[in-house]
């Protein structure tokens, strides 16, 4: 059978032969050092397992759920006030399972084959993959060294900026580590009214910053509800990964439009899905603060302890990764972290693979505690690979 030819987009080829190569290293047991997945290894915390489980074992919990209970939408709209000073009207969200899933439907709601969205590069590889299956044109603005990995619409050309539909921003940032600067949302906002582009902003790692600064929304930003939306997930701030929540929040018709779309082919989140994020955003959140410090340590043994060894690794300002220049003597991303996995039993994520500006770099994800990833910095050092 021919399948259908937008499969001709996606591939994971880059990833089946790390693996290949991870599987072949532990079957002659050699200690492998994964810090190639962003999956939290932080606990759930009790409060959000307690409330999915007591909601499922209620029977009318298990029918469809149709709609997001209005006591998660109140949730959503009272954390955004606390949290980020922002005002919501309940109908200006809507659940998605996840950001990945969000991120792909609202492509399809909001574009045309051919229209013209503005990703960054590198980036998180699913903004792509809603850009490819809605037809749409990508054009990849650069999240550089120069630019300090933050997006500079400055640089957009103004026959982009002009057919440009929607451009996608996220900070701080998957995998370059960036944060965005007091004046990058204001700067962004005042672009996309002038050339009426419609900015989406995915705050994925809103929980994960360091150094005392604050995550914020971008909706906070005067005019942001005018020209944009944001994907909020909790993912990453509670370590509920699996249970694949987030929202889509922000102008009513965007939202009005991907809910319409999605009530095509979903009847509507688990109800105790909906119970587990309402306890998430009612309930305690010192352990998100205490998990960010924990992350920061993290970054702390990474960053610190490479430079200690000679491998400049620049602090990571958020998320929950680090952007690492590859030693001078390597031109590949993809060889170097062959030869760092061969060698020294570290596993990281070739540059590459998040896009052409990429090269040159390997993301570590921040998924060990902190003497594991001195213990793995301490074989990079042993292995002699970055002499
Ligand atoms: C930038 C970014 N957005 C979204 C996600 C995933 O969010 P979700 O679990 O809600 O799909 C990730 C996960 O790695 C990410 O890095």
């Amino acid at each position: 059978m021919k399948f259908a030819d937008r499969l001709q987009n996606f591939g994971e080829e880059i990833f089946a032969s790390l693996n290949v190569k991870k599987l072949e290293l532990e079957k002659q047991g050699r200690k492998i050092y994964n810090l190639s997945i962003g999956t939290p290894d932080f606990p759930v915390p009790e409060h959000i397992r307690k409330a999915l489980t007591e909601s499922a074992q209620d029977p009318e919990s298990w029918k469809y759920s149709l709609r997001d209970l209005p006591e998660l939408l109140d949730a959503v709209c009272a954390y955004y006030k606390k949290r980020f000073q922002v005002d919501l009207h309940p109908e200006q969200i809507m659940s998605c399972y996840g950001t990945q899933e969000g991120t792909g439907h609202l492509a399809l709601a909001l574009l045309n084959p051919g229209d013209l969205i503005l990703l960054p590069d590198p980036c998180y590889p699913v903004f792509q993959a809603g850009a490819f299956l809605a037809q749409a044109s990508p054009w990849y603005y650069p999240m550089v060294k120069e630019n300090g990995f933050l997006p500079r619409v400055s640089d957009i050309p103004e026959e982009i900026a002009k057919k440009a539909k929607l451009m996608i921003v996220s900070l701080p940032a998957n995998p370059v580590g960036a944060v965005a600067r007091e004046d990058t949302y204001q700067e962004i906002v005042a672009w996309a009214k002038k050339y009426d582009v419609f900015i989406v902003h995915d705050n994925a790692y809103s929980d994960i910053i360091f150094d005392g600064n604050e995550g914020k929304s971008f909706l906070a930003v005067p005019g942001a509800m005018e020209i944009g939306a944001e994907f909020f997930s909790l993912s990453k701030s509670f370590n509920v990964t699996g249970a694949r929540i987030s929202f889509l929040i922000g102008r009513k018709d965007v939202v009005d439009a991907v809910r319409l779309l999605r009530s095509q082919i979903d009847f509507g989140m688990f109800i105790p899905i909906q119970k587990a994020a309402i306890a998430a955003l009612t309930g305690p959140t010192e352990n998100v603060k205490k998990q960010c410090m924990e992350y920061q340590e993290r970054r702390d043994a990474l960053c610190g302890g490479a430079r200690a060894i000679g491998w400049e690794i620049p602090d990571a300002k958020g998320s929950m990764f680090v952007w690492a220049p590859i030693p001078a003597s390597y031109s590949s991303s993809m060889k170097f972290c062959l030869d760092l996995l061969e060698k020294a039993g570290v596993l990281c994520t070739p540059g590459s693979s998040f896009g052409p500006h990429g090269e040159g770099y390997v993301r570590f994800a921040l998924v060990l505690p902190p003497d594991k990833i001195r213990e793995a910095l301490n074989a990079v050092k042993q292995s002699g690979i970055l002499e």
